[in-house]
């Protein structure tokens, strides 16, 4: 962890609502939120008690909450399931017959989908699950293009009790293979491709692929969606269809214990290969629930587009569960916002009159790029609320959003969360706050924040220092699947006796976070995050390769993007045609969104005595900045003075 935190980032502006938004929101003032807030760490048991008690129950719990550091039980001994309230008790609410889902393919098919036909769709493919011998307990992967049998299929697994663990489609057959193995996996849930700029994405061939190195596998699920040609192989691939037709269409839900595991959902660390973070039943759906409420303000006629994909748990939380346990109707678009033309998002936020609006500061910083010609074109004015989630905003992009988006009539809510944290953790209340560019605003009830120095100890206001969090809240991580020592470690093993997020950050004197990325070797590329050591170890595996070290440098576009130092085998020389095959090698080994943005070799890599690699000055190098601080402690000095040299050529 580096030591010193500078904060540079001063940005004075803030917005509130309007009047007529604050009139209508849920949470209206400030007073309104630090009273719930207040009450939510004074009195947890009453306050969460409240909460999930609006949704539905097979069993009361014992105790609300057990907290045996690090490890946390939420809503003790009740029994409760998450797809029964996404579908059935929403429809006991008398909404059976409200659009769950409206569907826009990439080449403009569409679709909608009500909560009852949800029902029907989601217990079909419970039963076809539980006719291939899936039961409770199970593990099932997902693999799946962003079409609504995704979301299915996460129903139906949480359904009959089996854990899902959804891959982003976008990952390799090597990453797909690994996360099967690491959950081990019974069944795969995929379908013959999907569409993506313009063309097919192929899915069940990377299947395939993996599956020749996954013994656990013994059934795959193939929904048919782009006709791309593919294998089946007899007894173990069906198709979808098939399974559906012949399955009954009503499924009762599994009475699960509240920390019964839910999903598995991979993500970078710092260190080894992905972890599998393990979210329960009972308290996710508590939190989920709530912040889709309150943040996005949710209202029963409010049309919500997240753009997430499901493989990321921006998806998991608001597409598939909080905004179904809150009875939305939500677009769900299969593909990219380019294609094809670059004002795909707008005319479907025209066409499906979309008022609560979610995505990534990648995306806004493209579609700043891209022009506000293709904006202009089309009737944004359904819109009544932003937001985004994936990496810090810079005040630039944020007002753009405001004025070109929002048309300056639109909240902007900056959502601070982790894969490890379940839900929003850190953002302002639409309705209450003022926003400020480029802060991710204040806690959420039940989150208890602090910004702290390596020994715990609180800093001042605007003192740059690590963000923790000091009391577990519903939705928390419950352990690295099959490794509590890694997630002991991890997250509290860094500061004694708190939740270590792996960011830096700073408080202001109003109480807001400011978010400074990660003081960790995550990357973080347009909002997807990647364990520096992951690229290297698929660098590493590639025969020419000796040695690589893979650091960050900031990106107009991406937020970072990814350099790779490689020195070579038998000290031979780096060529365009070597890049290239490098790039292509990580995409294999993990995807696309790895490949490095820049490969530069060297003979030699500059190492402490101790022989560690110096990531801070390759850092300064790749971003093209002085090398400054201690390199007292380097083995070899000519190192750096070579690799600047050939930095200065380079440019
Ligand atoms: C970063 C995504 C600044 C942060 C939900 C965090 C953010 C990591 C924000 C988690 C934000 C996410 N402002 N940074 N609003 N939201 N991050 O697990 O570094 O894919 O630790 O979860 O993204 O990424 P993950």
């Amino acid at each position: 962890m580096s030591k010193n935190i500078t904060s540079v980032l001063h940005e004075t502006r803030s917005f509130g609502p309007s009047d007529e938004f604050r009139k209508k929101a849920k949470i209206s003032s400030v007073e309104e939120y630090q009273k719930l807030y207040r009450q939510s760490l004074d009195e947890p048991d009453k306050f969460w008690g409240d909460i999930a008690n609006e949704l539905h129950w097979f069993k009361s719990w014992d105790k609300t909450v057990d907290w045996n550091e690090p490890f946390v039980k939420w809503f003790v001994g009740g029994k409760t399931n998450p797809s029964y309230n996404a579908l059935d008790y929403q429809i006991e609410q008398g909404r059976g017959d409200k659009v769950a889902f409206l569907f826009e393919g990439e080449p403009g098919d569409s679709k909608e989908i009500t909560y009852t036909e949800m029902l029907i769709k989601v217990s079909k493919l419970a039963n076809a699950l539980k006719y291939r011998g899936i039961a409770k307990g199970d593990r099932v992967a997902i693999y799946m293009p962003m079409i609504p049998e995704a979301v299915i299929a996460m129903l139906a697994c949480a359904r009959i009790g089996a854990t899902h663990s959804v891959v982003f489609g976008g990952f390799s057959a090597q990453a797909l293979a690994d996360r099967i193995n690491d959950a081990e996996a019974k069944a795969v849930i995929t379908a013959d491709g999907g569409y993506r700029r313009g063309g097919v994405l192929p899915l069940k061939p990377a299947v395939d692929e993996a599956l020749k190195i996954c013994s656990s596998v013994d059934t795959v699920i193939v929904v048919e969606r782009a006709n791309n040609p593919i294998d089946m192989r007899k007894g173990r691939d069906f198709w979808y269809h098939d399974l559906v037709n012949n399955a009954s269409d009503y499924c009762p839900a599994e009475e699960l214990d509240s920390e019964h595991p839910l999903f598995i959902l991979y993500t970078s660390g710092s260190t080894g290969t992905p972890k599998g973070v393990l979210h329960t039943v009972g308290g996710y759906q508590t939190y989920t629930y709530l912040t889709n409420k309150y943040v996005f303000d949710q209202k029963e006629e409010d049309v919500f587009w997240c753009t997430a994909d499901v493989g990321w748990v921006t998806g998991h939380s608001y597409i598939a569960y909080g905004p179904m346990f809150n009875g939305v109707t939500q677009v769900i678009y299969e593909g990219t916002p380019n294609t094809p033309h670059f004002g795909r998002f707008w005319e479907l936020v025209e066409k499906y009159k979309v008022n609560i609006f979610y995505t990534a500061p990648t995306a806004i910083r493209a579609f700043m790029k891209w022009g506000n010609e293709h904006v202009e074109k089309f009737d944004l004015s359904s819109l009544r609320l932003l937001g985004t989630v994936g990496e810090p905003i810079n005040p630039e992009a944020w007002i753009w959003y405001r004025e070109m988006i929002g048309k300056n009539n639109c909240p902007i809510v900056d959502t601070w969360w982790q894969t490890e944290t379940g839900g929003i953790m850190l953002t302002t209340l639409p309705g209450a706050h003022d926003a400020k560019p480029g802060s991710a605003g204040l806690p959420f009830f039940g989150v208890e924040a602090a910004i702290v120095n390596a020994q715990a100890e609180e800093l001042e206001d605007n003192e740059g220092g690590f963000l923790v969090i000091k009391r577990p809240w519903p939705s928390m991580i419950r352990t690295v699947y099959g490794d509590d020592e890694r997630y002991k470690q991890t997250y509290f093993g860094e500061i004694p006796h708190v939740y270590f997020a792996g960011d830096g950050a700073r408080r202001d004197e109003d109480g807001y976070y400011w978010i400074m990325g990660r003081v960790d070797d995550v990357v973080n590329v347009s909002g997807h995050r990647l364990g520096t050591m992951e690229v290297e170890s698929a660098l590493v595996a590639h025969s020419l390769v000796a040695e690589a070290a893979v650091v960050s440098r900031p990106d107009s576009l991406t937020g970072e993007a990814i350099v790779a130092f490689v020195s070579l085998e038998g000290g031979k020389e780096g060529s365009d045609d070597l890049v290239k095959e490098l790039r292509d090698h990580v995409t294999k080994e993990i995807g696309a969104i790895a490949k490095p943005a820049e490969i530069r070799f060297s003979d030699a890599l500059p190492k402490t005595r101790s022989g560690k690699i110096m990531r801070r000055l390759l850092r300064s190098i790749a971003s093209g900045e002085e090398v400054k601080g201690d390199i007292s402690t380097l083995e070899d000095k000519s190192v750096v003075e070579k690799l600047l040299k050939q930095a200065k050529i380079q440019k």
